[in-house]
């Protein structure tokens, strides 16, 4: 299949462009690059050995966007782009909504005008907001704690009622959990800009010895050990989880959402421990308060996507931190 990756050179699309390409696919990576590099690409190259096809330009560009679905024959579109840090969307909230909901607009303006109706999209764990119960299914009340988690929300809620006014659309918003780790080969990976938000290249960073220590948020949490527990997934069981999903949905059209989770919890201190025998290196830590907005503990019923698409993910803890270290020092 022909197949465009919107935000495509960032950390989870250019994991599941090594599946596509992999697979067979010819790929088109667009993205503006506002948070990633152009050397992704020749990373991408020496992985799987081909060429996809790179546009650097913003998904708000509509007219672009739609002569390069044209000109690509562009079958099936993966849409990745957008902003992504809960902490920022806080404070730069037009922001959130311009990239993700404006650009998301944009896009389907765009496969409108092409003729392309296939659309995967990076939905989130997000916007099951505090859980009402756990594991999470896909039938659990949505809500929005933040305007990252709302934007992602409205997105959601304006793929389904293109589909419903259009019966062509085939639309499948994939909710991540907390992807986690890299490529096996180390060549590409999670490289946030400044200090990390999010806890895994945190511990990358402090067990390479660029940080001084994690602060763990909170270990006064009604879990095992008292620290937050979330559902961490390997981001290459992500990345065949989009390649099973896009199989699927040619034989399923209309709006569907799907959890992308391992189904495990872990704590805080689990990832620590986990890290520390992957790398070798200690990770020192201290206790600090709880961060505003954090919840408990999130995971993951990942049941309908086993029955839906056969896929389930198949790599461990060790495997995300032991490829995340191999990153640190190789790819980052
Ligand atoms: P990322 O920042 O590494 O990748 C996003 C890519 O999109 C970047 O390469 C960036 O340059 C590009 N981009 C952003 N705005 C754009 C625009 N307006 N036009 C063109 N390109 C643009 O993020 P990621 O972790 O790979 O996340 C990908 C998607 O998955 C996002 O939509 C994110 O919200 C979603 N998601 C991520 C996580 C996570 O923890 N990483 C969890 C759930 C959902
Ligand atoms: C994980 C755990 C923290 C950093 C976020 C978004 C979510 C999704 C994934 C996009 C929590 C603890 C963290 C640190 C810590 N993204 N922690 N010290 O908050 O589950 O999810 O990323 O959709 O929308 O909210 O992930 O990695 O930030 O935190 O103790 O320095 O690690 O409290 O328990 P989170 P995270």
């Amino acid at each position: 299949m022909n197949i465009l990756l919107t935000g495509g050179m960032g950390y989870i699309g250019s994991h599941v462009a090594v599946v596509l390409l992999q697979a067979g696919h010819r790929v088109v990576l667009y993205d503006n690059l506002c948070n990633s590099g152009i050397g992704v690409l020749a990373r991408l190259e020496q992985i799987t050995g081909k060429t996809p096809v790179f546009i650097q330009a913003d998904v708000r560009a509509t007219k672009t966007l739609a002569d390069v679905l044209k000109d690509h024959a562009v079958e099936a579109v993966l849409h990745f782009a957008g902003l992504k840090a809960v902490g920022e969307s806080v404070k730069k909230p037009l922001d959130y909504y311009a990239n993700n909901v404006e650009g998301t607009v944009s896009l389907l303006e765009a496969m409108l005008d092409a003729g392309t109706r296939t659309l995967i999209f990076s939905g989130s764990a997000t916007v099951y907001g505090d859980p009402h119960y756990l594991p999470l299914d896909e039938a659990h009340p949505l809500s929005a704690t933040n305007p990252y988690g709302r934007s992602k929300l409205h997105i959601e809620e304006m793929l389904r009622d293109l589909s419903v006014a259009d019966p062509l659309w085939r639309v499948v918003c994939l909710r991540y959990f907390n992807p986690a780790g890299a490529h096996e080969s180390g060549l590409i990976g999670e490289r946030p800009m400044g200090v990390p938000n999010n806890l895994m290249p945190y511990i990358a960073r402090v067990a390479a010895g660029e940080l001084k220590e994690l602060s763990v948020f909170g270990n006064d949490y009604p879990t095992p050990d008292g620290t937050g527990v979330r559902d961490y997934i390997h981001v290459m069981d992500l990345a065949e989880g989009h390649a099973a999903a896009l199989a699927w949905l040619v034989r399923h059209p209309g709006w569907h959402a799907i959890n992308l989770g391992t189904g495990q919890g872990y704590s805080v201190l689990d990832m620590v421990a986990a890290f520390t025998k992957a790398s070798s290196r200690a990770v020192p830590y201290r206790i600090a308060p709880r961060r505003a907005g954090d919840v408990a503990a999130c995971y993951a019923d990942p049941g309908k996507a086993l029955r839906e698409l056969g896929w389930q993910a198949r790599r461990g803890l060790l495997e995300m931190c032991g490829s995340a270290w191999k990153f640190q020092n190789l790819g980052a």
